[in-house]
């Protein structure tokens, strides 16, 4: 995003984590959690969220998280979340995830004074092979220490590249896995 024109912060709760981020010009890091960070009120064009707030596990958090994002908004701001978020959520997660449905987080933002803009996503069909594949070859015992086996990037390569193509069939996105909801916020608060 720096390298097309914008200004940049990049926030993470993790300090060890913004310590692996390259520095780069127009980007600054800053530690905290989203839904605690200080930063100016209506200070900012648009926000992403690349997998972050689905590992907000706490709903409370969670919605105070969306909050804060709201208020550094401007309005008219454009907030980007691309997080798990299918039809409908079944069976269990991992606990460092809160699995949401679509209808939650579209619920989650437009409670919140944002409306709907765009939406697209990827089912990941290609990469049950894959993680098949991979279960496989621990269970061969051949590839304990790597993490994923060297030896499967061929068939992740072609799973990726299957899943790519399927997400560009219309209709697809519906059932997607993944996805990418943008929401604008309103002009008035
Ligand atoms: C799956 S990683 C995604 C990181 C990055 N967006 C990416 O795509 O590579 C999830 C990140 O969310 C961060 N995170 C979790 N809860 C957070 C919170 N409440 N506020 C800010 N960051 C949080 C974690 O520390 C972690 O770096």
């Amino acid at each position: 995003m720096a390298n097309a024109g914008w200004v940049v912060t990049g926030a993470d709760i993790s300090q060890a984590l913004i310590a692996l981020a390259p520095p780069a010009p127009n980007v600054t890091y800053v530690h905290g959690a989203l839904e605690n960070l200080d930063l100016p009120a209506e200070s900012f064009d648009a926000a992403i969220s690349v997998t972050v707030l689905q590992h907000i596990t706490d709903d409370g958090h969670f919605d105070a998280a969306v909050a804060n994002i709201g208020r550094m908004l401007r309005p008219k701001g454009v907030v980007a979340v691309l997080e798990y978020a299918p039809l409908r959520v079944v069976g269990r997660k991992a606990a460092y995830l809160r699995a949401r449905s679509r209808a939650e987080w579209i619920t989650a933002l437009t409670s919140r004074g944002f409306a709907r803009r765009r939406e697209t996503g990827i089912r990941f069909l290609g990469h049950g092979p894959y993680m098949l594949a991979v279960y496989a070859a621990r269970r061969l015992n051949r590839h304990r220490t790597e993490d994923p086996p060297q030896g499967l990037n061929g068939l992740r390569t072609l799973c990726q590249a299957f899943d790519l193509a399927l997400a560009r069939i219309p209709g697809v996105t519906l059932a997607a896995d993944v996805r990418l909801l943008v929401f604008e916020k309103s002009s008035r608060p």
